[in-house]
């Protein structure tokens, strides 16, 4: 048989993360999938400290990586590569995981694959076994906001991006100016649950602009803006919380009506939306978006939070894929360089 036994390691934020995945005639089995986050070092910051973080990986990376490969239960010379994140990211985190992954490789003698997070983001509703190409992608976390066409491996288009904040750094800087803590979008989320949508008319930035270009840096703002105008009352921060959240649901419900009415599945496909990146876990956001693709006779992929979020799986996935694609020969990519955009 063909099956390929790759070794993830992600570490291009604040989540230190290893994975031992099986790829079998294009079936994938995840051997095991240890992901250490960081948030209770990064809390008191509320944000994430890029030295912190550093640190933080440099000192578990090693742990990280072993107990993934004692949960898999196969020594490094079962392995068929070993695969790590190369950009983009914060430098230091960076460098940990392919320091790390490079030391290991060249020990065991196996090819060194580096994967581009990114790539690695937009194949992961592939770890589910369920989402064929081709696919439509809007990817929202904490450091990306963008629309993807993937139509293959290697076959990336990015449609359109925002051109300040992200979604998530949207939602993170919201709740730090309202009080509400770090990470926000969760203490935002819960929040507008109780608050009315429509006592804030904030603005849609881009909304009704052409393009799959967004904008979120405006809106905050215009939190702030009238968070500024009168006590913060409990009411008051489910009102604000909840008009925010409104906003930023119109806004990529817009985009992704012009998304998936230009994207053309092609002959005989189903249309499929993925919806990924931390921010996909927001119930609201996957109500309207799931409501989108449905009105265009489509439907709507979300990956299981575990891979929404930063995790080693999809990059050990992106370095099966790409050796079974015969993309990666003799040592692989040892010579590569950490990236931080
Ligand atoms: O993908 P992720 O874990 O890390 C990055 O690569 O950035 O995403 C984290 C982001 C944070 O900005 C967080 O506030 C946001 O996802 N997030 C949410 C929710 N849960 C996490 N945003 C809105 N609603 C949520 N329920
Ligand atoms: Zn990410």
């Amino acid at each position: 048989t063909n099956a390929l036994t790759i070794l993830g390691i992600e570490s291009s934020c604040d989540e230190t993360a290893a994975a031992v995945l099986r790829l079998e005639d294009g079936k994938v089995t995840l051997l095991s999938d240890v992901i250490h986050t960081q948030l209770e070092e990064h809390a008191p910051y509320q944000g994430v400290v890029p030295e912190i973080a550093a640190r933080a990986h440099a000192e578990i990376a090693d742990r990280t990586v072993a107990a993934a490969m004692r949960e898999a239960g196969i020594g490094y010379d079962a392995l068929d590569g070993v695969a790590a994140t190369s950009g983009p990211g914060l430098i230091g985190g960076v460098l940990v995981g392919m320091m790390t992954g490079k030391a290991i490789a060249q020990a065991a003698g196996k090819p060194f694959i580096a994967v581009n997070h990114l790539e690695g983001h937009a194949l992961s509703p592939r770890l589910g076994g369920d989402c064929a190409f081709p696919y439509l992608l809007l990817l929202v976390s904490g450091g990306h906001c963008q629309f993807l066409e993937v139509r293959g491996l290697g076959q990336y288009k990015r449609l359109g991006s925002t051109i300040d904040d992200a979604v998530g750094e949207a939602f993170d800087k919201t709740a730090k100016l309202l009080g509400l803590g770090f990470p926000g979008g969760p203490a935002v989320e819960r929040l507008a649950k109780t608050g009315n949508p429509k006592a804030f008319d904030f603005p849609r930035p881009l909304m009704n602009r052409p393009g799959l270009d967004m904008s979120f840096a405006g809106l905050k703002t215009a939190v702030a803006r009238a968070a500024a105008e009168a006590p913060l009352t409990e009411e008051r921060l489910a009102d604000l919380c909840a008009s925010f959240q409104a906003a930023v649901c119109d806004v990529l419900a817009g985009k992704a009506r012009r998304a998936l009415e230009a994207f053309d599945p092609g002959e005989g496909e189903s249309l499929r939306f993925v919806l990924a990146g931390g921010v996909a876990s927001n119930k609201a956001i996957r109500t309207a978006l799931e409501a989108e693709a449905k009105a265009f006779g489509g439907e709507l992929f979300a990956p299981p939070l575990r891979h929404c979020t930063d995790n080693a799986a999809m990059i050990a996935l992106v370095g099966a894929e790409r050796m079974a694609a015969g993309g990666i020969e003799g040592i692989g990519d040892l010579g590569a360089g950490a990236r931080p955009r």
